[in-house]
């Protein structure tokens, strides 16, 4: 599975855990400078994670990333809980970006999902038009919107298809 989507380099999702933690914190806080920007909020929980917390977080969930030549450009994070898979954490390096990993990315962590999981939920910021662009595109239904600090937060479902 080399050579994928017009670039060079793996593009196989492979599964990540605590030692991945300190690249995964350092992919994650480049990914989501420009959320930060488009929020102006520079206390988004994803950047100010510890790396005691990232390690925490990798032991606790599924996780999945893309390594291109050992560098890794893309993780995705899934908390199971029953039939719900709960999507977080996904960035893409910021030189990566617009290239088809994130959504690749998105629907591996879809399908290499324990078959328990039946529905996929996730969420975004309200100036995050990226982000939600992406998430209707693969199938994403808006549920509801909460309130986060001087935005809205924007929830996310969609069923998984075809399911165990
Ligand atoms: C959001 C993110 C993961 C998307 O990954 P990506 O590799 O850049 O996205 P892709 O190239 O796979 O794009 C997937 C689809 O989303 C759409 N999309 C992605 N970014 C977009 C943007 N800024 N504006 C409009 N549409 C966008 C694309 O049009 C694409 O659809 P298409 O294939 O039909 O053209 C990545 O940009 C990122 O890491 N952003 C910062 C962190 C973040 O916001 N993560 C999500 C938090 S919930």
């Amino acid at each position: 599975m080399d050579g994928q989507l017009g670039h060079p380099g793996p593009v196989k999702p492979l599964r990540l855990g605590v030692a991945d933690a300190g690249e995964v914190l350092t992919l994650q806080r480049a990914a989501y400078v420009t959320e930060a920007r488009a929020h102006d909020d520079w206390d988004l929980p994803p950047l100010l994670e510890t790396l005691d917390e990232a390690r925490a977080a990798l032991e606790s969930c599924l996780s999945w990333g893309f390594r291109e030549h050992g560098r890794l450009v893309a993780s995705v994070r899934l908390t199971v809980s029953g039939a719900v898979g709960m999507v977080g954490r996904l960035v893409v390096a910021p030189d990566r970006q617009g290239q088809g990993l994130g959504r690749a990315l998105l629907l591996a962590a879809e399908g290499l999902a324990p078959p328990e999981v039946t529905v996929f939920r996730l969420f975004t910021g309200s100036k995050s038009v990226g982000p939600q662009a992406m998430y209707r595109k693969l199938g994403y239904r808006e549920t509801h919107r909460t309130p986060e600090n001087n935005h809205e937060l924007v929830h996310f479902e969609k069923a998984r298809v075809g399911g165990a």
